[in-house]
């Protein structure tokens, strides 16, 4: 997957090279705008260890939210807590013209090497997601090396991603980038005793990836929106609970290897969490989580599993049902198996629990995780090999 792209991991000289990175900076902010999970910027660390070391002059672009109103300055405040010498861009995108580009490229002239000039969320310019050229080539000019290091935003074919890269002789794709296609490449070949739990809301993003992998793996467990969608399908009244009524023709994904589980914790109205088997709920029911005791039966092979890939979480995470999910990642997060797990709520409760020694590999990708797996290719990945 990764032949014909250059690595950033086996570059030797970057000393006083203007570097501009694309880093997946899209964090959660809870009300007060105070950063709810960091695991993103975290991961980022080692590449701007990595480039500080080699003496680079190091620019960085990111986006968070979907507000254009919103600024990276949350992000630049948490890396200034961890000792780097960084500067921040404010409104960097507003209005990117000649003048504005004039002034980064004095401000990065007087860098000195190692030091870090982070720029606002590049969203604040409706042309970011227009990939336009003109905006693309304004912001290449400020640097001579490109490195991807948003792997989270790959799927997206955004200025920063697709169009910038263009404008490159030398591109990299970044540590980070390099370890999520490495680990995740595994996903499409799990082998024996191997277990793929498939959860989250949305069964329009998650079919795609049912159909790719789920006769691939020995068992799949399905949870969350998806799985009501699955019940409505085989017959079972879901009440209230979330569905999707454009996908209810799912019997091409039907199959031995998929477990749907059958006993759920509803929300009936007069009690939030009440335990019913699946063919017991009525229609003031709303289905959130999936009860413990659905997966009695497939114990022995829970505990055997070689290979675990857990998706999403099985119920209503925000709302506090995570019982399903608990249980999955206490009985499979063990020393005996490879285990990844990818998207950020399952992050979340992977950390929650104090499971992360457990877990090969936690991925920073959530739509970006299920798109490579399902297409098998990257829009950004395909940029950096030209
Ligand atoms: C992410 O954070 O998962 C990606 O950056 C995608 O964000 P978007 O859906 O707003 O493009």
């Amino acid at each position: 997957m990764l032949e014909n792209i250059k690595k950033l991991s086996e570059v030797e000289n970057l000393e006083n090279k203007k570097v501009l990175v694309r880093i997946g900076a899209n964090i959660p902010l809870d009300e007060n705008g105070k950063i709810d999970s960091d695991f993103r910027l975290k991961k980022i660390m080692p590449t701007l260890k990595f480039l500080e070391e080699k003496k680079a002059k190091i620019i960085l672009m990111g986006h968070i939210g979907r507000d254009p109103e919103m600024s990276l300055k949350p992000v630049f405040e948490w890396f200034q807590n961890e000792n780097l010498k960084i500067s921040f861009d404010e409104k960097t995108f507003q209005n990117l013209n000649e003048e504005k580009i004039r002034q980064l490229k004095e401000k990065i002239e007087k860098m000195e090497a190692g030091e870090i000039l982070l720029l606002d969320n590049l969203r604040q310019s409706e042309l970011e997601k227009k990939n336009d050229l003109d905006f693309s080539k304004k912001i290449a000019s400020l640097a001579e090396v490109y490195v991807n290091e948003a792997f989270s935003v790959s799927h997206r074919e955004h200025a920063s991603m697709a169009g910038v890269p263009e404008f490159f002789q030398e591109k990299y794709i970044g540590l980070l980038f390099q370890k999520e296609i490495e680990h995740l490449e595994k996903i499409l070949n799990p082998g024996e005793n191997s277990i793929a739990i498939i959860g989250g809301a949305k069964i329009k993003t998650k079919l795609p990836l049912i159909e790719k992998i789920s006769e691939k793996f020995s068992l799949n467990i399905l949870g969350g929106g998806i799985a009501n969608n699955f019940y409505k399908f085989s017959g079972y009244k879901i009440g209230k609970s979330i569905f999707d009524e454009k996908f209810l023709d799912l019997k091409k994904y039907l199959s031995e290897k998929l477990f749907l589980p059958n006993i759920v914790i509803v929300d009936d109205g007069v009690n939030k969490k009440v335990e019913k088997e699946i063919f017991e709920v009525q229609k003031n029911d709303n289905i959130l989580d999936i009860s413990p005791n659905s997966f009695f039966e497939i114990e022995e092979k829970l505990k055997e599993a070689k290979f675990v890939f857990f998706n999403g979480p099985l119920g209503y995470y925000e709302a506090g049902y995570t019982d399903g999910t608990k249980y999955l990642l206490e009985i499979l997060a063990n020393e005996n198996n490879y285990f990844i797990a990818g998207g950020g709520d399952t992050a979340d409760v992977i950390f929650e629990l104090g499971l992360e020694k457990n877990v090969d590999w936690i991925s920073t990708g959530g739509g970006a995780l299920v798109e490579f797996l399902a297409n098998e290719k990257l829009p950004a990945l395909e940029i950096l090999k030209k």
